[in-house]
């Protein structure tokens, strides 16, 4: 009987009631991930806005949560990247996406986690590296979406502006004030060139670099952030100064640092450029990695090249694309009269040294109106010591390499001003002969340098790049000075003896001993 009540309808209601609680276990859960699906699917932007420019620039994820995987693309200052592989969901997830950059990839890893209707995420560029912080909201579907692809035009030569004939001097902002610079400080920097002695000295180009750009009008023409509220009145400033102003930008939709780019615009920008009274313009390839691969430079510059010489207005043309797909050999085609041909130089020994002593397989590219540029100098900025800085102005010197002051000039030591205003030196930089110098012989940490001036003179610059003094010599026929000569030590300002058969001189560590024959 007990039994049979236990077999009553009552008990055998136990494995359907369980049956049927799982099966909507299973469905919630099953509902939550549909509806997590729409809280992560879309479109995201994280607006970072400017403080003292008031320039928004957003980093935006378009993504899409299925299956437990997160795919999409993220769009992040220069960069466009495609994510690649997902963990987690909406409460807590990491990304790594990755984008292709000439012949290797960049990668980069978020992690984040959606907040109410925010989404936090943090980027980290390595692991070891700390996170950095942003805060994403919806944005319309669309916006920062990758720019429709414009075909690089057919390869042609464009003429020679006439321009540069001796490597370009002046100044530029980017080293010592990078997002900071603003009008007022070009307009002291200018102050300073023109009274100082610098400007008689030689330094002309006043350049702004990156971080002055805002977005474009209805007509699409390139706007000035409030950093730079009249770039007209600014190279008027300039130009009162007896001096001249440059600007930078980049081929791609972005600069390095996420400001507008010239991309789909080359003529419009060179035209307004024209109009604010430009002189030089650094063209900075960055941005334009998302949309061209490396061989595609040379065509992209060209635009460029063409839309700078169609203003009709004299604007030296400095390309920056840090070396890649040997510019030496066709900067000159795209109407470049300087390219750069390295990455980023820094404020230290070793940074300058690496750059500086890797151009000697350059040489044979430089010539007047076409110059290596192996990028702006430190001297001034603090990381390295007066001796330091006299080897760095030295090295460029022989290199014939655009000398770009990279300091404050508003304020500067007698030191400083002294090495950057080094007239002697600067005339080797400057010798019309337009040959750069090459490496004469290394011993160690001893290189000697040698070149080639008008005239028949010559340069010879003793480097030691050890730490300790050294002694140094050199037989006067091997570097093929002239039977009957004079020499001068161009930081020492005096004639020193050059007897035969040698010179041997003590060079400080990390110094240089420059001397000029007649
Ligand atoms: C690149 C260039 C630098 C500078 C910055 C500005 O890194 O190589 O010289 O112009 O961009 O963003």
């Amino acid at each position: 009987m007990s039994l049979r009540k236990n077999n009553s309808p009552r008990v055998l209601l136990i494995p359907f009631v369980l049956i049927t609680l799982t099966s909507v276990a299973v469905y919630i859960s099953f509902a939550q991930q549909t509806q997590t699906d729409d809280r992560l699917t879309g479109n995201w932007a994280a607006r970072n806005v400017g403080s003292t420019d008031g320039v928004t620039r957003s980093t935006y994820f378009n993504l899409k949560y299925e299956a437990g995987k997160i795919t999409g693309t993220i769009r992040a200052t220069q960069f466009f990247y495609t994510i690649k592989e997902s963990t987690g969901g909406p409460d807590g997830f990491t990304i790594i996406a990755a984008m292709p950059d000439g012949r290797s990839e960049r990668r980069v890893q978020y992690e984040g986690k959606l907040v109410g209707d925010e989404l936090r995420i943090g980027r980290r560029n390595r692991p070891d590296q700390p996170i950095t912080e942003m805060v994403a909201n919806r944005a319309p579907a669309g916006e920062g979406a990758m720019p429709a692809r414009i075909e690089p035009p057919a390869r042609h030569k464009v003429p020679y502006n006439g321009l540069a004939k001796t490597p370009p001097m002046g100044w530029n902002s980017w080293n010592k004030f990078a997002g900071r610079v603003d009008d007022a400080a070009v307009r002291g920097i200018a102050d300073a060139m023109a009274s100082n002695g610098m400007r008689e000295a030689g330094y002309v180009y006043v350049n702004i670099d990156d971080t002055w750009e805002a977005g474009r009008n209805a007509q699409g023409e390139i706007q000035t952030n409030k950093k730079f509220p009249d770039m007209k009145a600014l190279a008027d400033y300039v130009h009162k100064k007896g001096l001249k102003l440059g600007i930078y930008s980049s081929p791609g939709p972005n600069t390095c640092a996420g400001y507008e780019g010239t991309y789909g615009h080359e003529e419009q920008d060179a035209m307004t450029f024209a109009k604010w009274g430009i002189d030089y313009l650094k063209y900075d390839w960055c941005g334009a990695r998302i949309l061209y691969t490396d061989e595609e430079m040379p065509a992209i510059y060209q635009k460029m090249g063409d839309a700078l010489l169609k203003t009709g207005r004299p604007i030296v043309y400095s390309l920056c694309q840090y070396g890649r797909l040997d510019v030496w050999k066709w900067g000159p085609e795209v109407g470049g009269n300087l390219w750069r041909t390295t990455g980023d130089i820094r404020d230290t020994w070793d940074s300058m040294t690496g750059i500086g002593f890797r151009q000697n397989e350059l040489a044979q590219y430089a010539r007047p109106g076409h110059w290596n540029d192996p990028d702006m100098l430190e001297i001034g900025n603090g990381g390295m010591s007066d001796t330091e800085y006299k080897t760095h102005m030295s090295l460029w010197a022989m290199l014939a390499a655009p000398l770009l002051a990279g300091n404050d000039l508003r304020q500067m030591s007698h030191e400083t001003l002294a090495i950057l205003t080094n007239r002697e030196v600067i005339a080797i930089d400057q010798d019309k002969l337009g040959k750069q110098g090459t490496r004469f012989s290394k011993n160690g940490d001893q290189e000697i340098w040698t070149r080639q001036l008008s005239g028949g003179a010559i340069a010879v610059a003793f480097f030691n790049r050890a730490k300790d003094e050294a002694k140094m010599s050199v037989k006067w026929a091997d570097i093929g000075a002239p039977a009957k000569r004079k020499a001068r030590d161009l930081w020492l300002h005096r004639d020193v003896e050059a007897k035969d058969p040698e010179y041997s001189v003590t060079v400080p560590g990390h110094g240089v001993v420059m001397l000029r024959l007649k």
